[in-house]
């Protein structure tokens, strides 16, 4: 029998979603899961699709199904089933054969996992697939990390698959080892990022402005025909737009206000402060899903405290109000953005990975969460300038950094003044407002941790003279 390309293992939603995306394409693949009932339902419910699937029934089967060296897909729990099926591959593979974890891993356990398997011959490649359920079965974007040998066996299946942005395949080879699943891990902060503002400004518009959800669909709808066009702008408009079929009433009103997480936005936050790059806008979307999710501590504290400010915000001119909130969320994206770039452009240095970043935000045109018109403005953006400090500062970002900079501060004012909690805008605003500043506040830092702490510090004038002499302050702050 024809062998084929590739095989997956763990037919839940993703994995059966990518199995049929990977044969409708024209790719022979086998397929395997822990239990076989799983394996005759796919096979069962794969149509036409039938001729190009190879179910099997036990891992001899699989692993002889498929051409050496065996590019084998794991669409499993993460964490440490991962590791368990790690080491039952490898009684089953031959050296060359590459096993490729296509879940959201911590890229930490993807380098582990990559140097692990290094004495056996076999590979390692660490995938990140963004695009949830619909993007797995009709086009994902994909990132891929692991040796580039590997890379060029699955190239060709793995370029058939993925999302097109106009004719460019949504994927790439983006370093060895844990790259693709760290690009991953970024996407998905970037993401939280996004999320997070998108509601801030639904909070303006529903408390602030005191708009029904019907007229929030309607804003998101017209702003997603112009600069913030994009995938998460579409989606909030139709469920805001959506009714609860029991009650009638729109159903983001019935849904408890306490968002879930499973560990990559807070990931990337950690990553940005281990590296020692501030990613604020990302950081504080994590928080307030945490803080989300203080439900009950929310309402007893309403209670106690009451609401803050001045409650509605009442706009001279309501629609340029609302033209600010749409430059406003365009502003906060765009430091989203710069942040989670330029943890990567540290990363890339720190792991050695080259991560090239015309080529990330090329990716990330479409097929995957973020997709949007606005990465396609990022790609020519790098793709002028690879090596740019900060998106911010090259041209075309430079300019709508200013051009949006009054809206977003007049939105962050009335958010203020009205207690509405906007904290990644703002954090996106602080951010522009410290990194736009030569001459910065940190000197009293360092005059105070000098006197503590005998630090020392660097003069502007060069003079070499790195510490005090403070005067008496301190003498007569413990004496009094
Ligand atoms: C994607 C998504 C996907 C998933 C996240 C959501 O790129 O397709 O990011 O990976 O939806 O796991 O994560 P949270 O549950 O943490 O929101």
């Amino acid at each position: 029998m024809e062998k084929a390309e590739i095989g997956l293992i763990g037919l839940a939603v993703m994995g059966s979603n990518l199995a049929l995306n990977i044969a409708e394409k024209g790719n022979r693949i086998a397929v395997f899961n822990r239990s076989p009932d799983k394996t005759d339902t796919f096979y069962a419910e794969a149509g036409d699709l039938q001729g190009k699937l190879v179910p099997c029934k036990s891992l001899e089967e699989f692993v002889e199904a498929i051409r050496p060296p065996r590019p084998v897909i794991i669409m499993v729990k993460a964490g440490d089933p991962v590791d368990e099926l790690i080491a039952t591959l490898r009684d089953y593979l031959s050296p060359g054969d590459i096993i490729i974890d296509a879940g959201n891993a911590n890229f930490r356990d993807t380098i582990r996992r990559f140097e692990g398997l290094e004495d056996s011959g076999l590979t390692f490649i660490g995938m990140g697939v963004s695009g949830g359920e619909e993007g797995a079965r009709h086009g994902p974007s994909i990132m891929v990390g692991g040796t580039e040998e590997s890379w060029k066996r699955v190239e060709p299946v793995l370029t058939s698959i993925a999302a097109k942005f106009k004719d460019d395949p949504c994927v790439a080879w983006l370093g060895e080892n844990g790259a693709g699943h760290f690009v991953k891990t970024i996407h998905n902060g970037i993401e939280y990022a996004d999320m997070q503002m998108i509601a801030e400004i639904y909070g303006i518009l529903r408390d602030g402005l005191g708009m029904s959800a019907a007229e929030c669909s309607e804003i998101f709808g017209k702003w997603n025909e112009g600069r913030l066009n994009s995938y998460l702008i579409e989606i909030s408009e139709a469920v805001l737009k959506a009714n609860d079929p029991i009650s009638g009433k729109p159903m983001v009103d019935l849904i408890v206000d306490a968002a879930g997480q499973k560990g990559t936005g807070k990931w990337s936050a950690i990553e940005a402060q281990n590296m020692g790059v501030p990613a604020t806008a990302i950081e504080a979307a994590v928080a307030a899903r945490s803080l989300s999710s203080f439900k009950t501590q929310r309402e007893a504290a309403e209670k106690i405290l009451g609401l803050p400010g001045q409650g509605a915000i009442n706009p001279t001119d309501k629609a340029a109000f609302i033209a600010d909130l749409e430059m406003a969320l365009l502003a906060g994206k765009i430091g989203a953005y710069a942040q989670g770039f330029a943890v990567m452009a540290e990363a890339s240095k720190e792991f050695g990975w080259s991560l090239p970043m015309p080529v990330i935000a090329k990716i990330w045109r479409a097929g995957c969460i973020i997709r949007s018109q606005f990465l396609d403005e990022i790609t020519s953006a790098f793709t002028a300038m690879p090596d740019a400090a900060n998106l911010i500062v090259t041209p075309a970002f430079a300019t709508m950094v200013k051009d949006t900079d009054g809206p977003l501060r007049r939105v962050v004012s009335a958010a203020v003044m009205s207690g509405l909690p906007v904290p990644a805008l703002a954090s996106a605003l602080g951010y522009f407002d410290s990194y736009r500043r030569g001459r910065g506040t940190a000197n009293l830092i360092q005059a105070q941790r000098d006197f503590f702490g005998a630090h020392g510090f660097d003069r502007l004038d060069g003079v070499d003279k790195h510490h005090g002499p403070w005067g008496s302050g301190l003498a007569d702050f413990q004496n009094a």
